[in-house]
C-alpha cells in the first residue's frame, strides 16, 4: 500500500510513489500516451499514463476514462515546470489505475452552457474550476472575518433564526407557521446582538439571514449570510475604524492565500492591492451634492436619468456605483436621512432628519457591502420610533428593556458575505458566490 496523498500536498512528495483518489476532470492523448487531469477537491494534477508503465487492462481502462469518473491512481510524482494543474508544476507517471465508478454523459461539458442550465446543475457545476476557485475564496473570507474579530476582543454569540418580530423592513419578512402563531425567519441578528453586547461587550453573530425581497438584481439573494458585529460604548467614527480594519484584513488574506484561485477566475489583483486603510468618509449631504454635480455634467440622457437624485431619497444601484467610481477604494457614506433607514438608528444631535448611520460602498460597482449605525439607546425615543413605524410594541418589550438596565451608547453593522465575495472575486452576479443560491425564481437544487 502506498501513501494516499492530497494534490495540494503534492510538492512534498516529489520522487515518491503515491496514491491519489479523485475524479477525471478531462482526458486527452492518443496511442500509447494518455493525459488524465485528476481533481481531488484540493487541487488538480496531470497524470501521465504511458502504455509500458502499467498493466495492459489498466491502460485500457485509462484510455476509456470519461469526464467525472471516479478513480484511484498510483504513480511516481515528478516536478515538471510545464505541467498544468492547481498547483501546476507537478505530474504523476501512472503505474496503476483503478476505476471506482464510470460516469456516463456528464452534463457539463467543456462547451459553453447558459447560466440557467448551469444553475439547474449547480450540484455538479460546483466541480468546475471557476466555481471551485470562488468557493475557496469565500471560505478564506469567512475565516478572515472570524479571525479578525476573534483577535480583536469580539465573542461569537449566535442569534436565533426563528424570531417573533421584524429586525428590518417589515415588507421583506418571511412568515412561518409557528404552531399556529406567526413567526419570521431572521432578517438580521442585530436585536439579539444588542442584548448579547450587554453581556459580553463586543460580540458578533454570523449566519444565514432571509429577505422576502421581490428584487431580481445582481446584488440580492433571498437567503444570504451576514456577519454582524455589535460594540458597546462605540461611536459611528469608531465603527468606521473597525469596518475599515476588518475589510482591509479580509482583502489581504485573500491576496495572501488565494493567488492561484484569483488567477483561475482572472481577477485583476491590482484593484485589490489598493485596498488599504484609510477609506474616504463622506456625508450623505456631500454624496448628494456630488451626484447632482455629476448629473448636471452628464451628456448621456440615459445616464442622466439614472443619476437623478433629490435630498431625502435613498440611493439606488446607479447612485452607489457612481459614488464608488469617484474613489478607488471602498467609501463610507454616513448620516443618511432617518426616513430611509431602520427604526433603531440614533438621530444626529440637533438634526433628527438624519441619523448616525453608515454604509460602506465597494469599488467597481458592487454597491453597499456593509450597513451599520449607532443604535438608539434611550428607551422613550426608541418607543416613539417603534410606534411611528407601526411596529407591534408588545413584541419588542425585551428589546426596550435593554435600554432600562445600564443602557450605553453602542453601534454595530452587518456585512453581506456574498456581496463581499462578488466584489473580491469581481463577479457580475451574487448567484455564484454561494453554493446554492436562493433567488426570486430559484430554490432548486
Ligand atoms: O443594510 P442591512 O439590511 O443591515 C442590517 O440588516 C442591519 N441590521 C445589520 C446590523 O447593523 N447589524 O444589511 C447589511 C448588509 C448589506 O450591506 C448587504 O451587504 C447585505 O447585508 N445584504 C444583502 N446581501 C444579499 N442579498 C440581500 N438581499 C441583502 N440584503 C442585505
Ligand atoms: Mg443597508
Amino acid at each position: 500500500m502506498t501513501a494516499i496523498v492530497r494534490i495540494e500536498d503534492i510538492a512534498k512528495h516529489v520522487g515518491e510513489t503515491v496514491t491519489l483518489q479523485g475524479w477525471v476532470y478531462n482526458k486527452t492523448g492518443k496511442g500509447k500516451l494518455h493525459f488524465i487531469r485528476l481533481r481531488d477537491g484540493s487541487g488538480q494534477l496531470q497524470c501521465v499514463a504511458f502504455r509500458d508503465d502499467l498493466p495492459e487492462d489498466q491502460f485500457e481502462t485509462a484510455k476509456a476514462l470519461t469526464q467525472e469518473s471516479s478513480v484511484r491512481i498510483t504513480g511516481v510524482v515528478k516536478a515538471d515546470e510545464r505541467a498544468p494543474g492547481f498547483p501546476g508544476g507537478y505530474e504523476i507517471a501512472v503505474q496503476a489505475l483503478e476505476l471506482i465508478q464510470a460516469a456516463v454523459d456528464y452534463p457539463i461539458t467543456p462547451k459553453e452552457h447558459g447560466t440557467e442550465f448551469l444553475m439547474d446543475n449547480r450540484h455538479l457545476w460546483l466541480r468546475s474550476n471557476r466555481q471551485w476557485a470562488i468557493l475557496r475564496i469565500r471560505a478564506t473570507i469567512v475565516r478572515a472575518m472570524r479571525d479578525w474579530l476573534d483577535d480583536n476582543g469580539f465573542l461569537l454569540v449566535d442569534t436565533p433564526i426563528i424570531t417573533p418580530a421584524a429586525g428590518e423592513d417589515t415588507t421583506t419578512l418571511f412568515e412561518i407557521d409557528y404552531f399556529g402563531e406567526p413567526a419570521y425567519l431572521a432578517q438580521t441578528g442585530q436585536l439579539y446582538n444588542e442584548a448579547n453586547m450587554g453581556a459580553f461587550g463586543r460580540v458578533y453573530c454570523f449566519g444565514p439571514t432571509f429577505r422576502a425581497e421581490k428584487s431580481k438584481t445582481r446584488r440580492h439573494l433571498i437567503e444570504f449570510w451576514m456577519l454582524e458585529p455589535e460594540i458597546a460604548f462605540c461611536s459611528l467614527e469608531e465603527l468606521m475604524d473597525i469596518e475599515e480594519a476588518l475589510v482591509t484584513h479580509i482583502v489581504q488574506q485573500v491576496l495572501a492565500k488565494n493567488r492561484m484561485e484569483l488567477e483561475i477566475i482572472e481577477r485583476d489583483v491590482t484593484r485589490l492591492e489598493r485596498i488599504t486603510a484609510p477609506f474616504a468618509r463622506i456625508s450623505y449631504d456631500e454624496a448628494v451634492e456630488r451626484l447632482q454635480a455629476l448629473h448636471a455634467q452628464s451628456e448621456d440622457p440615459e445616464q442622466k436619468e439614472l443619476l437623478q437624485i433629490t435630498w431625502g431619497e435613498d440611493f439606488g444601484s446607479p447612485h452607489e456605483t457612481a459614488l464608488a467610481e469617484m474613489f478607488d477604494k471602498p467609501v463610507f457614506v454616513y448620516h443618511y436621512p432617518s426616513a430611509v433607514k431602520a427604526f433603531y438608528m440614533q438621530p444626529v444631535d440637533g438634526r433628527p432628519e438624519v441619523c448616525r448611520s453608515v454604509d460602506l460602498l465597494a469599488p467597481e460597482g458592487y454597491g453597499e457591502i456593509c450597513g451599520g449605525s449607532e443604535r438608539i439607546w434611550d428607551e422613550a425615543l426608541l418607543l416613539d420610533k417603534l410606534k411611528q413605524q407601526h411596529l407591534p410594541v408588545e413584541n419588542y418589550q425585551w428589546y426596550l428593556e435593554l435600554r432600562r438596565f445600564g443602557s450605553v451608547p453602542h453601534a454595530g453593522f452587518g456585512q453581506g458575505l456574498e456581496r463581499t465575495v462578488a466584489w473580491i472575486c469581481g463577479l457580475p452576479h451574487v448567484r455564484e458566490t454561494i453554493p446554492y443560491a436562493r433567488l426570486l425564481n430559484r430554490k432548486y437544487p
